[in-house]
């Protein structure tokens, strides 16, 4: 699996409208910048959600993403604000941009696409090499919610309502999900009811879910040190009610 996004979660247009209250994180990544950005490389960047608003900021920004179809819309926002960002094709687990930063973000839980503890270390494996000394690594995790995780297959709940970007309607998605225990997936079924059709689509979403001492165990093993972990953007140190693993991480010397 390549991406956990696919079919219309993977157009930028849809992807935008999904997230389009989507702002609660942006000033903790303007303070991350300010403390120990520019340039900032962001990984998994998706439409440009986080980098424009850093770009606009008058942060140098590059943003690499797998999805041609996310980046293009990425492309469009920015050329329309009057941005530059540099925009690249390319998988976190394996890329070579031939410079370093002194900041490398991994924003909006995006580290759930990395299915498996070997795809987490090929893309830690690059973060290193493009690290600048002393830079520092910014993760922001789901700290998993083990009510989700018990859910009943079959029970449905909510996952967004929003307006068609081509103007037909408004669509409604909804969710199912199973977890497996033991590759620690959850396996997340979409219905999208779409205002054109009668019948609902059905598209597949997997994240996987990285409990917070196999996180920090993954990390360190893999050569890096975890300054600080908070749970929350305002910098709430982390513990067991924390919704989020947010981990400000360095190179061990
Ligand atoms: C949840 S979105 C986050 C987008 C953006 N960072 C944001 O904050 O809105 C996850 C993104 O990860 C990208 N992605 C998934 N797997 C990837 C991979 N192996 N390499 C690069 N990008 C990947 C998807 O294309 C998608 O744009």
């Amino acid at each position: 699996m390549d991406n956990l996004y696919s079919g219309l979660l993977l157009d930028g247009k849809h992807y935008d409208q999904i997230h389009r209250d989507a702002d609660w994180d942006l000033s903790f990544w303007s303070v991350q910048a300010r403390k120990y950005g520019d340039p900032v490389l962001e990984l998994a960047c998706g439409t440009g959600r986080v980098a424009n608003t850093l770009a606009i900021e008058g942060f140098r920004v590059t943003g690499i993403d797998n999805s041609d179809t996310m980046l293009s819309e990425a492309r469009r926002k920015s050329e329309f604000q009057g941005i530059d960002v540099e925009w690249v094709l390319a998988d976190v687990r394996h890329f070579e941009l031939g410079t370093t930063f002194p900041l490398i973000i991994f924003p909006f839980r995006s580290i759930a696409a990395l299915l498996t503890a070997k795809d987490l270390e090929a893309c830690l494996s690059c973060v290193k090499k493009h690290l600048k000394a002393g830079g520092k690594f910014i993760i922001d995790a789901f700290n998993p919610d083990l009510d989700i995780m018990c859910r009943g297959s079959e029970d449905r709940y909510p996952f967004a309502e929003y307006p068609d970007p081509e103007g037909k309607g408004t669509i409604v998605v909804t969710q199912s999900n199973v977890y497996d225990a033991a590759s620690q997936i959850n396996r997340i079924k979409l219905f999208l009811k779409l205002p054109t059709r009668t019948e609902e689509m059905i598209e597949e979403l997997n994240l996987r879910i990285y409990f917070p001492q196999e996180l920090n165990a993954l990390l360190e093993y893999n050569g890096f040190n975890i300054e600080d972990k908070f749970g929350d953007y305002e910098e709430t140190y982390f513990d067991s009610s924390s919704k989020l693993q947010i981990m400000i991480c360095s190179i061990s010397p």
